[in-house]
């Protein structure tokens, strides 16, 4: 079957409410159609990871999802509402992870985390770094969250790769989003680092009930942290089933038969 043709497994019939849904998404560049009449809905406090190859799509999918580009055709729902229709400072229930971080490097580790505030405060206070004593209590409650609390001064640039993934994620928690994207937010991290990145995002997923969707680039780190698999091929979902029911087949639709995907360790029951 090549990725185009279809799928037919069918997710659980949703059980929790929806927060983010996507329908009839398409994105084109110059005529080029990237994406392709992609539609899902993402349920609070589920842990999605989305997999594909190289290409297929799935950073111009998150950008819009996180409405940092408008989709060609088709629209991002947050609750009930387009995210690109409304004010910043409701854009705050999405946050977002990068591959490379996104951090102001010259800014200490709690300055950072106090970025993500400025959905909360007045644009004036947050230009001024007028934070209120509340804010930057929460801020470093969130650094304690994933283990920097004693590094809240440093300079985010003289911190390591993983330590800087773990300031984004106090970022993002300290927005006290319904969501986080996290767009390959281990690719850059060593294998153990990219794991204690993927525990805290787990952790917030079960613990604050937040839906988190997170591209990836190795099988069996979804197989070991979502609830679900959405596949992405040239563009088009190719499959989404439930973490325990991603088989081979699932794998060969996105991937196809003879490339690659990282397996890992993974061994499918046959
Ligand atoms: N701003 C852009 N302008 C033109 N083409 C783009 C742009 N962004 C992405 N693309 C193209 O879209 C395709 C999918 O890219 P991307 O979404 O980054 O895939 P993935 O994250 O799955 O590797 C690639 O062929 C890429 O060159
Ligand atoms: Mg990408």
């Amino acid at each position: 079957m090549t990725p185009d043709a279809g799928f037919s497994e069918t997710p659980l019939p949703p059980t929790s409410p929806t927060i983010l849904h996507v329908e009839g998404l398409c994105k084109s560049f110059g005529g080029r159609t990237i994406i392709k009449d992609v539609s899902f809905n993402i349920q609070e406090g589920e842990f999605v990871a989305v997999l594909g190859p190289s290409g297929a799509g799935k950073t111009t999918l998150f950008r819009c999802m996180a409405s940092l580009i408008a989709p060609s055709q088709g629209r991002v729902v947050v609750f009930d509402t387009c995210p690109r229709d409304i004010k910043t400072r409701k854009r705050r229930q999405i946050a977002v992870v990068f591959q490379q971080f996104n951090l102001i490097g010259r800014r200490s580790a709690l300055g950072n985390v106090l970025a993500g505030r400025l959905g909360y405060v007045p644009a004036w206070r947050g230009l001024t770094g007028h934070f209120s004593r509340d804010d930057r209590l929460w801020a470093l409650q969130c650094l304690d969250r994933v283990g920097l609390l004693a590094h809240s001064e440093r300079r985010a640039d003289t911190l390591s790769g993983g330590q800087q993934q773990r300031v984004a994620i106090a970022r993002a928690i300290a927005q006290r989003p319904a969501i986080v994207l996290a767009d390959e937010p281990v690719a850059s991290l060593d294998p153990q680092t990219g794991r204690s990145v993927l525990d805290l995002l787990r952790g917030i997923c079960e613990n604050e009930r937040v839906a988190v969707v997170c591209s990836l680039h190795q099988v069996h780190l979804a197989r070991a942290y979502a609830d679900r698999v959405i596949g992405l091929a040239n563009g088009n979902v190719v499959t989404d089933v439930r973490v325990a029911a991603f088989d081979k087949t699932s794998f060969n639709r996105i991937y196809g038969d003879a490339s690659g995907g990282d397996l890992g360790s993974v061994d499918f029951a046959e």
